[in-house]
């Protein structure tokens, strides 16, 4: 009988050259590991849980001055519980879009972010997460490309350098255990890699190779899962992989996901290991038939299409 699957914990701390085998590992099998070791403040994520919650305590009036609507092209502010359809249908979560803190752009995805005046401290908390993940998500990628045979810079010299750093933070009310309904519905992550703090509630499910696999919380850890852009890079040896959440746990959960993705107009092309990577025969097709690897364009048209089909009302309104 097959081992039970479970999600692999990396200490990122480490060597990148010693931890590439289990990153190798890890990548090709689920697409999702923990990373401990890392060196985001514990102070700096409390301060943000805090914040957070009593931002989603607000009334929804209150809450509705920094409206998504509001942000227009640049795609950041609050939507209700509903509002974003991530698989198709409503998702039970609420939630803020943040972005890197830049002037009015007529790129989409690109400008100031829109923060509420209470509570105060929330723009500095999450101007100073944004830095600090991305510094651990950039840390990631070199025992990625270290993995992958490159050498440890590869993506900041080709993806990364001034990469689409796109940052959210969700609030999932509780579900009944016989709600139908998903807190976020199955989907894959659309860039590179994904770098998710959660709070003790629980509830993220990954579609593994023999079934769904739970990715508990774990104190202090960085859930960590592969986007499109990887899987399509490495031409299917790495994983991205489907996942959800179901939040039963009876209480309010909160989480927090910064996505590290390649440039705006980068041109996504497979690595130049990758002919080597096949050889071992580990490339297998898409969970969905989906063509990742077929279409061809820069990382922005890819990202405006996917978080188009998410919000469509808004879409329609202002993209
Ligand atoms: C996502 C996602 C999971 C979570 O935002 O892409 O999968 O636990 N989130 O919020
Ligand atoms: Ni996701």
């Amino acid at each position: 009988m097959a081992e039970p699957r479970h999600i692999p914990l990396i200490d990122i701390g480490r060597d990148p050259v010693e931890i590439a085998p289990d990153i190798d590992r890890a990548c090709r099998d689920t697409g999702f590991f923990f990373v401990v070791g890392h060196d985001v403040p514990v102070e700096l994520q409390q301060r943000l849980d805090t914040l957070a919650r009593e931002f989603f305590a607000l009334d929804d009036d209150e809450k509705a001055a920094i409206d998504m609507r509001r942000g227009g092209r640049a795609w950041r502010g609050w939507f209700p519980v509903g509002r974003e359809l991530t698989s198709g249908v409503p998702d039970q979560k609420e939630g803020i879009y943040f972005g890197q803190e830049r002037p009015p752009s007529d790129l989409p995805l690109h400008g100031p972010n829109l923060f509420p005046t209470r509570p105060t401290g929330l723009r500095d908390a999450v101007l100073e997460y944004i830095d600090a993940v991305t510094e651990l998500g950039q840390r990631v990628l070199r025992a990625i490309a270290v993995a992958l045979d490159l050498e440890a810079d590869w993506f900041d010299e080709h993806l990364t350098h001034d990469p689409l750093v796109l940052f959210r933070i969700f609030h999932y009310p509780p579900l009944e255990q016989q709600d139908e309904r998903w807190s976020v519905g199955e989907h894959t992550d659309y860039g590179l890699i994904t770098i998710l703090a959660q709070d003790a509630s629980g509830g993220l499910e990954v579609r593994g190779p023999d079934g769904w696999i739970a990715a508990p919380p774990i104190a202090n850890s960085f859930v960590v899962n592969l986007g499109d852009m990887l899987e399509r890079m490495t031409g299917g040896r790495y994983k991205s992989t489907p996942h959800r959440v179901h939040n039963t746990s009876g209480a309010d959960r909160l989480s927090f996901p910064l996505f590290l993705d390649p440039a705006w107009d980068a041109e996504v092309l497979p690595v130049p290991t990758i002919g080597r990577a096949r050889e071992d025969g580990t490339t297998s097709g898409r969970w969905d038939g989906a063509s990742v690897h077929e279409w061809s364009g820069t990382y922005g048209d890819y990202v405006l299409t996917k978080v188009g089909r998410v919000f469509p009302d808004l879409r329609d309104e202002v993209l």
